[in-house]
């Protein structure tokens, strides 16, 4: 039996290297590292099988998947079942969510030990044995293996994967470019020019130019331009 401070999360930075592993998946075994390799990557959890709110995430991933292809992004579920569960439960996700296929590989992680490498349990939530689920956690990594976002969502509240593909957008350009994207952006909305470039490097990096918000403070720190890989 582990302790619970065998579950204890290692809680993930922004900024750091995800670590590797290899763990059996619905599509077979998964060597991460070769998987994602060269790739952005989404690596999100589920609390357990057969549960309602994870039918429908999954369901709606499934939708999704061509908006993750199309934006170069590996998908990646796992949930903390062994592979057979999990094969049985793809039916009544496909059949809950009209036209999804689970056309990506659900990790299968019975011991738990991939959320505690990731930090993804949630120790609200108690299975039947007293050992923590697994939050419904998001992990965004870059193509240098490198985390770039993390959302952590508990059991009950399910996620909106259009802001997950909304936040995808905005660090895959602010990636590229030296813009930030304001509140509720948008691809082919205004960006905002990043503070530490100067009026001149901007001048130089954004031909489409920048305008500077007046502001009662006085301070020259809004400063908006036309999202630079859009014409
Ligand atoms: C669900 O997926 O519906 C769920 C799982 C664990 C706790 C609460 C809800």
């Amino acid at each position: 039996m582990q302790t619970s401070t065998e579950f204890e999360a290692m809680a993930l930075k922004l900024g750091d290297t995800v670590p590797d592993f290899t763990a059996d998946s619905t599509e077979g075994p998964i060597e991460f590292y070769k998987y994602i390799e060269g790739s952005w990557a989404i690596l999100f959890s589920h609390p357990n099988d057969f549960t309602p709110v994870c039918t429908t995430e999954l369901g709606a991933v499934g939708n999704f998947l061509p908006e993750f292809e199309k934006r170069g992004v590996k998908v990646i579920a796992l949930s903390c079942n062994d592979v057979v569960s999990h094969k049985g439960w793809i039916g009544d996700i496909e059949s809950y969510t009209p036209g999804a296929k689970v056309g990506y590989p659900i990790l299968a992680d019975p011991t738990r030990e991939l959320a505690v490498k990731f930090g993804m349990l949630d120790p609200d939530e108690i299975d039947s044995k007293g050992i923590p689920l697994t939050a419904r956690a998001v992990f965004i990594i870059g193509p240098d293996k490198k985390l770039k976002l993390s959302i952590l969502y508990p059991a009950t509240t399910g996620r909106n994967f259009h802001e997950v593909l909304r936040v995808i957008d905005s660090l895959q350009l602010t990636a590229n470019f030296s813009v930030a994207t304001p509140v509720n952006w948008n691809v082919g909305d205004k960006c905002m020019v990043i503070p530490s470039l100067s009026n001149e490097a901007a001048t130089l990096k954004f031909p489409k130019g920048f305008e500077t918000v007046e502001v009662p403070s006085g301070r020259s720190y809004i400063r908006l331009t036309p999202q630079p890989n859009v014409d």
